[in-house]
C-alpha cells in the first residue's frame, strides 16, 4: 500500500463554495490551525444553530465517556457543529445516530462503497475497524455534535490497533474541504427531514453493523450483558434480544450479522 500524499489544508472558502455548489446554505464554517477541542469552542463562544468549526489539529480532542481523541495533524477531519431544533425534539438521543448514519451514508456515497457502517451508538466502522467517532453533548438550548473521522492517516499514525483510514481503507485520498461540504449538505438534509416528523430509523438500520449482531455491552455501573442486539428506536435506544434497551453503553460485536 502506498503512503498518503501531502492532504489539502483546510480552507473557509474551498468548503464555503462547495456547499454552495450542492445548494447547502445551513451552515457557517470556521477554520483554525490549532485548538484544544472543538467542542470545547463551540460551548464557549455562544453559537447560533448552524456553526461549525472544523480543526487541522486538537490538543485536547475529547471522545465519549471522557476519553482522548487524538488525530495526527490534517490527517482527519475533526469538526463540530451547534444544532437548536426548532421545534421541541424530546428524543434528542436519536440524534447522534442520525448524524452516525448521514456521515456514514456520506462515506460510502464518496468511496463508491457499501462497507462504511454504523456501530452503535456512535462509531463509523469499515469492515469492523473504527474509521470515525461522534461526539453528542447537550447544552441549555441545544446541541453540539463533534465528528472526528480518520482520512489520511497512515498505520503507524492510528490512535489504537483496531481502528483504520479512508486512506487505508480504500486507498482513496479524499480532500477535506469537499467531504465536510457532502458530509454537511446531507446532513441538512437529514435534520430537516427529522424536525418535520419523519421517521429515519430504517435509514439507521440499514447502515447498521450492530443490528443482528452478538454483542457485549459494557454499561456505565461496570456491569456487562451478552445477547444479540435485534433493533434501535426513535429514541435512539439498542434493543437487546433478552428485552433489555440500552441507552448508554459501550458494544463489541462478537459475531457479526448473526441473522444475515
Ligand atoms: C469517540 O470516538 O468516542 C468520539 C470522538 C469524537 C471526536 C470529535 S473530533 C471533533 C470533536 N472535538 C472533540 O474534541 N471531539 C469531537
Amino acid at each position: 500500500m502506498s503512503q498518503p500524499v501531502e492532504p489539502e489544508l483546510l480552507s473557509a472558502d474551498a468548503i464555503a463554495g462547495a456547499l454552495q455548489k450542492l445548494q447547502s446554505s445551513y451552515w457557517r464554517v470556521s477554520v483554525v490551525d490549532e485548538i484544544d477541542s472543538t467542542q470545547n469552542y463551540l460551548r464557549t463562544s455562544n453559537p447560533k444553530t448552524g456553526d461549525v468549526i472544523t480543526a487541522e489539529y486538537q490538543s485536547a480532542g475529547r471522545g465519549r465517556l471522557d476519553r482522548k481523541f487524538d488525530a495526527e495533524k490534517s490527517s482527519a477531519l475533526l469538526f463540530s457543529f451547534y444544532f437548536e431544533p426548532e421545534n421541541s425534539i424530546s428524543n434528542l438521543g436519536y440524534l447522534t445516530l442520525l448524524v452516525g448514519a448521514s456521515v456514514t451514508a456520506t462515506l460510502n456515497e464518496a468511496t463508491n462503497s457499501s462497507d462504511f457502517k454504523c456501530k452503535w451508538p456512535n462509531d463509523v466502522l469499515f469492515n469492523e475497524a473504527k474509521i470515525a467517532g461522534l461526539l453528542a453533548e447537550k447544552t441549555s438550548t441545544g446541541v453540539i455534535v463533534g465528528v472526528g473521522i480518520n482520512v489520511s492517516t497512515a498505520k503507524a499514525a492510528l490512535p489504537v490497533a483496531h481502528a483504520t483510514s479512508i486512506f487505508l481503507a480504500t486507498n482513496l485520498q479524499l480532500d477535506r474541504n469537499t467531504l465536510l461540504a457532502k458530509i454537511l449538505a446531507n446532513l441538512e438534509g437529514d435534520l430537516q427531514e427529522w424536525q418535520s416528523g419523519r421517521d429515519l430509523t430504517s435509514k439507521y438500520r440499514a447502515l447498521s453493523a450492530t443490528i443482528g449482531c452478538q454483542v457485549r455491552v459494557e454499561l456505565p455501573d461496570g456491569s456487562s450483558v451478552e445477547a444479540v442486539a435485534v433493533d434501535i428506536d426513535e429514541t435512539g435506544s439498542l434493543h437487546l434480544d433478552n428485552g433489555q434497551l440500552i441507552t448508554v453503553g459501550d458494544v463489541i460485536h462478537l459475531d457479526s450479522k448473526l441473522s444475515q
